[in-house]
């Protein structure tokens, strides 16, 4: 390079302009097993390089000379009022990052007025994010071959306020994530390599595990074997866990003990948006799950265009998968989703920075969305449309 790009190589939040300098700060924050992973993906990774290769393909065509003075991001989410067109997806074992992990994100989202995820696999009780974050919280729904356990948490989110189930229906089986396997010599005990570092990692040490213990699976532990209530015990039982046999009848089992909003994340085809609209589903999230379920997968920006036209706003159209700067949120509007599913790009802030850092990461974001939305000669996030994109 001739002249002299250099990131920045601190630690301050506020010197992260972008999620990827938050990324790398929260590369160095935390102990490699631990950024693995956040950061990996299933198999030979192919889904989770593909997601981010997707919006590469797609390219903005702005409008010019339009008065774009009266911008905002204000939208509606699900039939509710929302500060951006975002809401925090659902991620596991979150206090692993932060020792308040999914308390910081919950409050980083009722701060930007965006709804929040938890979930199942969460390391803190749904009880507890709703009596100290507030703001809209969603609940996530793994269907677990023992059903008392979704029977329990659907019962509890509905006692607890929550607004939506997001039934997550793409981890039907566990997806192999081979990489984060390496960093363990059998389930649950890490390499000797992987607790070295830990080790090179005090303030992590101190905060995450030595202060707090090590987070265990507070939602789900009162149904788990003795001892695998933990995130290093849990992690060799709860890939068996996982329901093979769900099905779309289960639609009917979730209602018997849901009657609030429900989404289903992990759709990809518009046969299965059709099943969810004939069943009465309140919103759809067009998901791979980050890359971390089935290799080899279509992106769900892909096939958000074909799934925006079956639908025809018949329900609340979600995405994710990759979404790590404005642009790609406003690609994804301009094809017909109401708003984006954030992944990573808040876990980097997490772990770069607790609350701070997940605040920081959906302020970069809505500045990048905002100056997006300038910038294609729109006022707002309802207009971009088919005509500001086309696809190389
Ligand atoms: C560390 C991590 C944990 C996750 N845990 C869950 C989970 O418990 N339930 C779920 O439905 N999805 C889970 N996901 C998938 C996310 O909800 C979301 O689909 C994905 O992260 C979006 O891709 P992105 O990370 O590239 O934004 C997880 C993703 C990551 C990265």
């Amino acid at each position: 390079m001739p002249w002299n790009r250099r990131a920045h190589t601190g630690n301050r939040l506020s010197r992260a302009f972008n999620i990827a300098d938050l990324r790398e700060l929260a590369r160095r924050r935390v102990p490699g097993f631990a950024f693995e992973y956040v950061e990996g993906g299933a198999e030979d990774e192919s889904s989770l390089r593909h997601n981010r290769a997707a919006f590469e393909r797609l390219r903005l065509r702005p409008d010019t000379l339009v008065d774009t003075s009266r911008r905002h991001l204000k939208t509606t989410i699900l039939g509710a009022p929302a500060g951006a067109p975002l809401i925090i997806g659902p991620t596991g074992l979150n206090n692993m990052l932060h020792p308040d992990g999914d308390l910081e994100r919950a409050r980083a989202s009722a701060r930007r007025h965006i709804p929040f995820t938890l979930s199942t696999l969460s390391t803190t009780r749904l009880e507890e994010v709703a009596a100290r974050a507030g703001g809209r919280l969603w609940m996530q729904l793994y269907v677990l071959k023992d059903r008392a356990i979704g029977r329990d948490l659907m019962q509890r989110a509905a006692a607890a306020g929550y607004e939506a189930l997001v039934f997550t229906t793409d981890a039907n089986v566990f997806g192999s994530r081979e990489w984060d396997q390496r960093n363990y010599r059998a389930p649950g005990k890490p390499t000797l390599r992987a607790a070295l570092d830990a080790l090179r990692h005090p303030r992590w040490m101190y905060e995450v595990l030595l202060r707090n213990g090590i987070p265990r699976f507070r939602n789900v532990e009162a149904f788990l074997p003795p001892g695998a209530g933990s995130a290093v015990g849990g992690s060799t039982v709860l890939p068996g866990m996982f329901e093979a046999s769900i099905t779309w009848d289960d639609i009917g089992w979730i209602r018997q003990f849901w009657r609030g909003k429900l989404l289903v994340k992990g759709v990809l085809s518009v046969r299965d948006a059709e099943r969810a609209v004939a069943l009465g589903c309140d919103g759809i999230v067009l998901s791979n799950h980050g890359g971390r379920q089935l290799d080899y997968s279509v992106a769900g920006i892909d096939v958000l265009p074909e799934i925006a036209a079956a639908v025809n706003g018949r329900l609340a159209l979600l995405v994710d998968g990759g979404f790590r700067r404005g642009t790609d949120v406003v690609k994804a509007l301009s094809l017909g989703a109401q708003a984006a599913m954030l992944g990573r790009a808040t876990l980097y802030g997490l772990a770069a920075g607790g609350e701070a850092g997940v605040t920081r990461a959906l302020d970069l974001l809505c500045a990048e969305i905002d100056r997006t939305l300038g910038l294609l000669g729109c006022n707002s996030v309802s207009e971009p449309t088919s005509r500001h994109i086309r696809r190389e």
